[in-house]
């Protein structure tokens, strides 16, 4: 690592299409980051796992994903992006963390809570899935983990894991520390929820037009005021309030009309990111995989040599 750099980590799942909530809530970080910063960005396809069991399906959102990344910005000759599956010391650390945490402790993790709340059956790996993102971000001595408020607990979940392991095996794997942006913690969708895939409540980052303005005038709205909120709050995303103030001042109640700026501004702004992911090719994503995954490797190896060393497994 460069030195006076700070060590950033960052993953995402591929498991749909990417949305305005996963972008100004972590990604557009990804990217400024990426330009002081040592970062790693990584595509969690055994995260995806839990979810996504259509081999024809994963392949695809990898693909996609990985091209969102790049189509955003992030450069993979300054920056190391991987797919998860590539670097199998991931799953391999994420045993050995396991081993140290307590089943009660993972019961109080959000995404398992959840489904267990709504009388759904979660699947063990879903149990484990904090120790699994703990695993990607302590194998690279990380620093700072940008993510949006949903992903508070698990870092939590990492530092608790590194700190674990430190206690019974000696100073070993760095705690990280999450970095929130207070404005972005939260994105809504349209129906004013956090944006969120499971909600179907999304604005797609890398829809056609026509997507974009099908998802905007679905936006819910309600006629007690003056200005529609839920429309308000995503285009504040796009434009700052002093922007939007006249726009909002002459069309009071006009909701039809400001949904309509709204989707035009949300496509002006993506314009740019949409033409160079339109001109990328799967070859383009596969290479720059390749790339990443040999310098995810060599580091992520060396770390695991410690580990086993300090555990006791090497001889
Ligand atoms: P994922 O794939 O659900 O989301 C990727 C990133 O997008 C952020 N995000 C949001 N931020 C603000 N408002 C929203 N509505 C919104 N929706 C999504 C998420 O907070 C996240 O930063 N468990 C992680 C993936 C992961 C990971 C890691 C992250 C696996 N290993 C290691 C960091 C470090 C997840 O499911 O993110």
């Amino acid at each position: 690592m460069a030195e006076g750099k700070k060590r950033v980590f960052s993953g995402v799942q591929p498991s749909g299409a990417l949305h305005i909530g996963n972008y100004f809530g972590a990604l557009k970080q990804w990217v400024e980051m990426s330009q002081e910063d040592d970062c790693i960005f990584c595509v969690v396809d055994y995260h995806a796992l839990t979810t996504v069991k259509d081999p024809a399906a994963l392949r695809q959102n990898i693909l996609d994903t990985t091209k969102t990344l790049l189509a955003i910005g992030i450069d993979p000759s300054n920056s190391i992006i991987f797919k998860q599956s590539d670097v199998s010391e991931h799953t391999e650390l994420a045993w050995m963390l396991e081993t140290l945490v307590t089943v009660k402790f993972l019961e109080l993790a959000h995404a398992y809570k959840d489904k267990v709340a709504k009388g759904l059956e979660a699947n063990a790996g879903l149990f484990n899935y904090p120790m699994l993102m703990a695993a990607d971000i302590l194998l690279y001595d990380t620093d700072i983990v940008p993510v949006g408020a949903d992903q508070r607990q698990h870092v939590e979940y990492a530092r608790e894991a590194a700190n674990k392991f430190n206690l019974a095996y000696g100073q070993t794997l760095k705690e990280p520390q999450e970095k929130i942006r207070d404005e972005v913690a939260v994105v809504p969708g349209t129906d004013g929820q956090k944006m969120s895939k499971s909600y179907k409540n999304t604005i797609p980052l890398f829809g056609s037009e026509e997507d974009t303005l099908k998802a905007i005038m679905s936006i819910v709205t309600d006629s007690s005021g003056e200005r529609p909120a839920h429309v308000y709050a995503i285009h504040k995303l796009f434009k700052s309030e002093e922007e939007l103030a006249p726009l909002y001042e002459a069309n009071k109640g006009s909701y039809k009309i400001l949904k309509e700026a709204l989707a035009a501004d949300i496509n002006a702004y993506l314009a740019p990111m949409r033409a160079k992911y339109a001109a990328l090719t799967d070859d383009d994503v596969k290479k720059a995989l390749a790339q990443g995954a040999a310098k995810a490797k060599a580091i992520a190896s060396k770390k695991m040599e410690e580990v086993r060393q300090n555990i006791g497994v090497s001889l």
